[in-house]
This record gives structure tokens, sequence and C-alpha cells, in this order.
């Protein structure tokens, strides 16, 4: 048998005897998706890890993905394969930011991009993913809001809904997103492949956005496929993308905006690592009760609004 198979036989194996659920990102490597129980973007796996019915998560995708489903499952237990699988953007929105831009902008809103870290997620008003920003910022009935920490996706909310959207801090960027898909990138892809359509994802810089045919989540885009009429895609965002949405739609011709655009954070989830996780039950992600349990009431807020 071989190395990926006997891989897989232990963790089909261990799956049953954990009752566990495997829920991957959209960027995970196509083995880990292929043996996953669900794939999706950001708030489709905060929203299947409400639903189910199991005792142990193993989420392989990015930290901040993980503590979510920690958040909104205090009584299941949430592995992820590697703890090492960070979110650099996250890691802009820290608490003396959050309090000098409060400061600056008294009585405004803040909604925070759920690829942040629990601590500052516990001083949003609002916490939104790729999919649901637009959406939820539209329905506000304030004029200036507080957002961060992705400055592309402020960008992209503040054309979209005309609001004043200060982006928290001014300069938190996906490295991904932000060097590897902007609009050199964009140039190229279109003149390597003429009448494409282009699908963005909004993390990525203004100046590539301009040229898109649609902007959305990493699942959105996606579907996108299915629904824009012709046969060539450009998809816009981590390469990983591109494998779920060939399998999806065989009969089209999708290729990434830039092979290269990869996020090494989401690619620290092998098989190896949910085999391991599985076998050892570790590394539990955790999150304090009472941070846990202000966060959860934000995002049900936040959810049922879009
Ligand atoms: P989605 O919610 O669109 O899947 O985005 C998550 C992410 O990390 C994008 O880089
Ligand atoms: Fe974070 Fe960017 Fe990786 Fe998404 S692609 S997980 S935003 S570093």
């Amino acid at each position: 048998m071989s190395y990926l198979d006997e891989l897989r036989e232990r963790i089909e194996r261990l799956r049953k005897e954990r009752n566990a659920v495997i829920l991957a990102h959209n960027y995970q490597l196509p083995e880990v998706q292929d043996i996953a129980d669900f794939v999706g973007d950001s708030l489709e796996l905060a929203k299947k890890a409400m639903e189910v019915d199991a005792d142990v998560i193993v989420l392989a995708g990015v930290y901040f993905m993980a503590e979510t489903a920690a958040i909104l499952n205090p009584d299941k237990t949430v592995l992820i394969p590697n703890i090492k699988a960070g979110c650099p953007l996250a890691g802009f929105l820290n608490l003396e930011t959050i309090k000098a831009y409060r400061e600056l902008y008294p009585g405004a809103p803040l909604v925070m991009y759920i690829n942040s870290y629990a601590p500052a997620k516990y001083h949003a008003d609002y916490i939104v993913t790729s999919s649901s920003a637009l959406k939820l910022i539209a329905r506000l009935d304030d004029e200036v809001i507080l957002f961060g920490p992705d400055k592309n996706l402020a960008s992209y909310v503040a054309e979209k809904t005309g609001k004043k959207i200060v982006a928290v801090p001014s300069g938190g960027h996906c490295p991904v997103h932000e060097f590897l898909v902007n609009e050199y990138y964009v140039l190229k892809a279109l003149e390597e492949h003429p009448g494409a359509k282009l699908i963005l994802h909004p993390e990525v810089p203004p100046e590539a956005r301009r040229h898109a045919h649609y902007v959305g989540s990493t699942s959105q885009m996606i579907r996108a496929v299915g629904e824009l009429e012709g046969d060539v895609f450009l998809l816009g965002t981590e390469e990983g993308l591109v494998y779920r949405a060939r399998k999806m739609y065989p009969g089209k011709k999708i290729y990434p905006v830039n092979p290269r655009a990869i996020c090494i954070n989401m690619k620290k989830n092998t098989l190896h690592h949910v085999a391991e996780a599985l076998e050892k039950m570790k590394p539990v992600v955790k999150v304090d009760p009472r941070m846990a349990g202000r966060i959860r009431e934000i995002l049900e807020t936040s959810f049922k609004m879009v």
C-alpha cells in the first residue's frame, strides 16, 4: 500500500473511532480536501462547525478558523492538524491598535474580519467574513465604520457601500493576495488568457480589483465559475482554490491568476498531520470560556444579519 493510502486508511479508522468530522478550507492540499467531510470558505466552515453532530472536529485550515470552531463549540474537542498554521493577516490586529482607533472615532462600530484572533475579536461589535462583509455593513445605519484587519477588503466595502470605512490598522494585508495577486499578475494572466473571465477575492489590492468580472469569497468565486458565461476562467486568490473549482466544473478551463500564490500556512496541514492529530487527540484548540462566550454572542448576532 502507498504511503498516502496508508495515511488515508489510518484517518478513516480514527475518524470512526473518535466520532470525528474533518472540515477543510478551500485552500487545503488536494489530498486533504478529498478526505474531508466538508470543504468550504470561512463562513461555511463556521456554520458547519455549529451544525455537526460529532465529538471531535478536525479543522484543516489556519489557526483562526479552528479557534472560531472552538468558540462556537464549547462542548466539542477541536483539533487543528498543524498548530503552526497561522495567518499573518490576522496578526495585524492587536489591542493597542483597536484602542487607538476607538479613541480617534468614538461611536463608530468596529466590524472585524474573521481573519483575526480571539483577544481582538473580543473587542468587536460585529464579525464578518469575505462573503458577509458587504451585506452586513450595508445593513448598518452608521456612515463611519471601523474595519480591520484587511485594508483591501475595507476599500472594497467602501467602494460598494459608499460609506466611510476606516481600515484598522491602515496597512493590514494578506501577503499572498497583496503581493502575488496584484495588478501585475492580473494583467499578465489576462495577456496569457485573452477573453478569460477574471474572478477575484476581495483581499486583492484595489488596482487589481478594477479588472475583475466578479469579486467574492472563495466559495462565491467557485459558484461564479458555474454562473458566469464563458469557458475560460482566471481565479485570483490562493492557488488551492483551482483544484476544487476544476473538480466541480471539469468541462471548464480554469487557471490561477498566479500559480505561485501559495499560502504556506494553509499547506502546513498534511494527511500526516491529520492522522497524527486524530491519533494523539492534539493539538487541541481552546479559548478562555469568558472570552469565547462573548465572541459567540457577536458571531451569532452577526451571522443572523446576513
Ligand atoms: P474565505 O472566507 O473567502 O474562504 O477567505 C479566507 C481566507 O483566508 C482568504 O485568504
Ligand atoms: Fe491568511 Fe492570506 Fe493565508 Fe488567507 S491566504 S489564511 S488571509 S495568509
